[in-house]
């Protein structure tokens, strides 16, 4: 700590700041256009001029460290004159664009132009002209009201690994571009539109929908992957309009994933509205919620309970979950699995231990790491906020990554070891030349993808390796679905019952894709938001919200347990999941004169989640010898980042993103 005097009072401050941070933490308002937390200082904006003693001109605030008794003046004439100039300088080829901007009203440029600019012009020539660019599916560029603060470069460059945007061009012709035709193909492009502090970077499907003084905005989490990024949701008209990142700096940080961003519009699109019956004709026909829960029950009762099979897919709350398991499980339906069992026939997990399925080391602790490695797992597709800890944590240097599994694109240098489950046997044994790496690093993270459990042997292979000291207990599993984790928490076990001929089948929100072969005599209720290829295969459809429309319980990688409350009001027949359970089991119980009194509910469950700690398990020594080899290649689950669940799927703004990056990726 250092003593400095901010406007002649004496502060106490840590000497590692830089001015311009000191007085944020004491409250000193310094306006600021190309600072930007986490980014490289630039200092080229010029806008946080302060005055120092003894100092000939004002000092960029932003890029000058802190010294001892330094005297620093925020607001004497001196600066108020340099703010000025320097705004009428930037103002100098700015449109006057405010009335048909989107970024009005959230503009930094407009707010200190009214706050420390000169109420009028002196520039009497033409403004000069700047061709837009173009920057990818999501962003609109309006390149003449650019103020060249870099921030969009230091972004792409530090964060998106996009290292071929910079500026080009001298003084009035300053110009921000790519140095040759490219995409800007990242998973974070979304985020430049935030960070932009004037209105050249806006949003393509936020362009002229609203402006943000309409905005209801609401606040709630996302659960497209398992990490549970907090969301800011503006809505206009009772429609999302925009989805924003909310700062938690355990979690996301400041960013969110494009596909968190724009998947909102398919909410709109292709959503089961009301309860429906398929006719022999296969049509579907409208029915009431009451004729629903009597199909329901006489399915219930005329079926044997062995040959009632339910499935549960992604996009699902753990309140849900767990009323369907006990609910059901006292209807007598024991056969309740989850979609990925379907999809992966050897996906196996324990989940009587909750370190078997979580990330036990949590997000933050990838700060005080010193090594890393990646087990078959694709963090841009699977998960790409964990990849901006990482990025954070190799800027500050000492960090090596590591990976293992077939071939993936990284935005940031790593170490590939192999491509088989082989490569890993040999790091276990200590064969392999990275144990050497292990051995010195004081706190290494392993990160296991989800598609190690659909190897043969996976599941034995992954509890084995949990326990080995050579990784100190740091093994993390990284599920891609947040449902997993919700559905695993609530301790299901795959039955061992013949599943092969059921007669009734229960979806909930799958999206299965015919991998589910029914029999035709069967008869199969499906309960979700979308008109899914498994909603058109069943004979009744029990229309359900989505997440934001709903409140929920959701538990994330790290088993963080967030809460989600409904954000959107419809006024529509579909109803609440956990609802449509209850008033399954009560019309079963009334029909069938037993009492109202047994019902779970999820309180019951949660003061035991809130309480939980996570176990690990001692070491123990792994005999490599009996062990059967398997190698296949450990590749990631999702192939595309746009295209992992029903929501994505049904959005049109990653459809046609998706489509514009792979056509433009094949000549660029
Ligand atoms: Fe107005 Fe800001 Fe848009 Fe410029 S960027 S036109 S100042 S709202
Ligand atoms: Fe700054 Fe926006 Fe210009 Fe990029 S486009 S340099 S973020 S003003
Ligand atoms: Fe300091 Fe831009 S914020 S020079």
């Amino acid at each position: 700590m250092i003593e400095i005097y901010i406007n002649n009072i004496k502060l106490n401050v840590n000497k590692n700041l830089t001015v311009l941070q000191a007085c944020n933490n004491f409250k000193i308002e310094i306006p600021k256009f190309c600072f930007q937390e986490n980014l490289q200082i630039a200092g080229n904006c010029r806008m946080c001029l302060v005055e120092i003693e003894n100092s000939p001109k004002p000092i960029a605030s932003c890029a000058m460290p802190l010294m001892p008794n330094m005297k620093i003046f925020t607001d004497t004439p001196l600066v108020q004159k340099a703010r000025e100039s320097v705004l009428e300088f930037l103002l100098i080829n700015h449109p006057l664009d405010c009335p048909i901007c989107d970024q009005a009203s959230e503009c930094d440029l407009q707010d200190q132009t009214m706050i420390f600019g000169s109420d009028r012009s002196r520039f009497f020539f033409n403004k000069r002209g700047v061709e837009d660019k173009y920057c990818g599916p999501f962003i609109k560029t309006i390149m003449t009201r650019c103020i060249h603060c870099t921030r969009c470069v230091r972004f792409a460059n530090e964060i998106c690994g996009v290292d071929d945007l910079g500026t080009t061009g001298r003084g009035n012709k300053t110009e921000i571009n790519f140095y040759y035709p490219k995409i800007f193909n990242s998973e974070f492009s979304g985020n430049l539109v935030d960070l932009c502090p004037v209105g050249a970077l806006t949003s393509k499907p936020y362009t002229f929908k609203a402006r943000s003084w309409e905005l209801k905005k609401k606040e709630g989490i996302d659960i497209l992957d398992s990490i549970g990024s907090n969301i800011k949701i503006d809505i206009f008209n009772n429609e999302i309009v925009r989805i924003l990142p909310k700062t938690n700096f355990n979690i996301n940080k400041e960013w969110i994933s494009n596909k968190t961003r724009y998947f909102f519009d398919s909410l709109k699109y292709q959503r089961l509205k009301y309860p429906l019956l398929k006719d022999e004709n296969g049509n579907f026909n409208k029915i009431s919620w009451l004729e629903t829960l009597e199909i329901i029950n006489e399915k219930f009762l005329t079926t044997d309970s062995s040959n009632i099979r339910s499935i549960i897919g992604n996009l699902t709350d753990l309140e849900s979950i767990f009323l369907l398991k006990k609910n059901l499980n006292k209807l007598g339906i024991i056969n309740i699995e989850y979609e990925d069992l379907i999809n992966n026939q050897n996906f196996k997990i324990n989940s009587d231990l909750t370190s078997n399925f979580l990330f036990n080391n949590t997000l933050k602790s990838i700060d005080e790491s010193d090594l890393c490695l990646i087990i078959g797992s694709d963090f841009r597709n699977e998960g790409a906020i964990l990849n901006i800890h990482l990025i954070n944590r190799l800027k500050k240097g000492n960090f090596k990554i590591a990976y293992v599994g077939n071939k993936t694109e990284f935005i940031y240098p790593v170490t590939h070891l192999g491509l088989t489950l082989k490569t890993l046997i040999n790091i276990i044994s200590g064969k392999h030349a990275f144990c050497k790496d292990l051995k010195k690093a004081k706190k290494p993270l392993i990160f296991i993808g989800e598609n190690i459990l659909n190897q043969k042997n996976g599941f034995f292979f992954l509890s084995k390796l949990k326990n080995l000291s050579i990784f100190k207990n740091n093994v993390n599993f990284f599920s891609t679905q947040t449902s997993l984790i919700n559905f695993l928490e609530i301790t299901f076990s795959k039955k061992k019952n013949s599943l092969k001929d059921s007669k009734l089948y229960y979806l909930f929100n799958t999206n299965l894709q015919n991998k589910l072969n029914r029999s035709k005599n069967s008869f199969s209720i499906y309960q979700g938001h979308h008109f899914t290829q498994d909603a058109q295969n069943s004979n009744l459809i029990l229309p359900g919200l989505t997440f934001l429309e709903k409140n929920g319980i959701y538990i994330n990688l790290e088993g963080i347990i967030q809460k989600n409350e409904k954000i959107l009001n419809l006024n529509t027949e579909q109803r609440k999941d956990s609802i449509i359970y209850r008033n399954i089991y009560k019309f079963f119980l009334k029909k069938n004169q037993s009492k109202l009194n047994s019902f779970f509910k999820i309180q019951e469950v949660l003061p035991y989640l809130l309480k939980k700690k996570l176990k690990i398990i001692n070491n123990f020594n792994f005999n490599i010898k009996h062990f059967k080899i398997n190698i296949n290649f450990l590749d990631s689950l999702i192939k595309n980042k746009y295209y992992t669940n029903i929501l994505e799927q049904y959005s049109k703004i990653l459809i046609n993103s998706n489509k514009i990056i792979q056509n433009q990726s094949k000549y660029l």
